[in-house]
């Protein structure tokens, strides 16, 4: 064998082995990502909850729930669990994946039928399935602070709905997906403070009614309300906005008016128009009550710099 085949055949296996591995590298990778994903999503919690009156009928509670359920927690998004709550996919998109919003229905398909009210609880307010694990995706932390006597309506105004027969498919993530679902904080129970004390406020156009309905705020504005990229949002989303009374990056400058305008329509002061991840086709038919008691609130936050959620 000459010099030059030699080498050659060196070059081939170098080359050879080089592939293997990298394609070795992709597979271990892609197999540690699947392994690390499927245990975040198996990973069980145990948290003891009261259940919650569930009037079913109570035609005012389950009208009460119907408000709640459309104009202000979104259940009923189209991303969502749809307006039927027969359940739907929240995105199904390469690299992310499918991820499937359930059937809360008592059709077929629909995964609450035998649910008691403290599993109603665990799931709504702290992100925590009947079977120990965390919802994903699903906003939890947005519905924490409401009173029993609405999470017993939104859930008295589920169950008065017809059935709906379609089957609850299982999340299937892409790639990303599952890098999302190991790493990042997409799930509701790690962000809920499940020993706070929840704020108790009568329902109208008071700061104290604000604090609560701020609830609904938080998933995608931030704990501290000041904005940013959404954990789990859908990635044509750009970041939520700075809601703090920060003159320079927040809405300081706001008057009522403009802050009830951007809710109901998307409508800035300015004239540009709010991308629709900001729900105010939800909004429009908030109650005007509910609109004064977040603006109330929202002037009492500390102002912040946008971004840092
Ligand atoms: C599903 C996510 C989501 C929820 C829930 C949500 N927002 Fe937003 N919001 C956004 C996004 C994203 C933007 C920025 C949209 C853009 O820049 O076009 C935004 C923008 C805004 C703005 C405009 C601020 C500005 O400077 O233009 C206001 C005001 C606002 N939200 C208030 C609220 C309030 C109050 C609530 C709760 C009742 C709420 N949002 C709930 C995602 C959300």
């Amino acid at each position: 064998m000459t010099d030059k085949k030699k080498k050659m055949g060196l070059v081939k296996r170098l080359a050879l082995l080089g592939f293997v591995g990298v394609g070795g590298l992709a597979v271990l990778g892609y197999g540690g990502l699947y392994f690390a994903s499927a245990s975040a999503l198996a990973r069980t919690h145990t948290l003891d909850v009261a259940g919650v009156d569930i009037p079913e009928d109570d035609e005012d509670a389950v009208a009460r729930g119907k408000y709640l359920v459309d104009h202000v927690m979104g259940c009923s998004h189209s991303d969502c669990h749809q307006a039927d709550m027969g359940g739907g996919e929240t995105m199904n998109q390469f690299p992310l994946g499918l991820v499937y919003a359930p059937n809360l229905t008592s059709g077929t398909g629909g995964v609450v039928g035998a649910y008691e009210a403290q599993d109603w609880v665990r799931t709504v307010r702290h992100g925590l399935k009947p079977d120990g694990t965390r919802t994903f995706i699903m906003p939890s932390e947005d519905y924490w602070s409401f009173p029993d006597s609405d999470i017993g309506a939104v859930v008295a105004y589920i169950k008065s709905l017809p059935p709906v027969d379609r089957e609850t498919k299982k999340h299937s993530l892409g790639p990303i997906g599952m890098l999302i679902a190991a790493t990042e904080p997409v799930y509701a129970w790690d962000k809920i403070d499940h020993s706070a004390e929840r704020p108790k406020a009568e329902r109208g156009p008071t700061e104290e009614w604000g604090k609560v309905m701020i609830g609904a705020c938080t998933g995608c504005h931030g704990s501290g309300l000041s904005g940013g990229e959404i954990p789990g949002g859908d990635p044509s989303w750009p970041p939520s906005r700075n809601i703090t009374p920060d003159e320079a990056t927040g809405i300081g400058a706001w008057e009522f008016a403009d802050f009830e305008k951007a809710i109901r329509t998307g409508a800035r002061p300015d004239g540009t128009k709010l991308h629709e991840a900001m729900p105010y086709e939800l909004y429009v038919k908030m109650d005007p009550d509910d609109i004064t008691a977040l603006w109330k609130y929202l002037r009492t936050v500390p102002a912040r710099p946008a971004g840092g959620r």
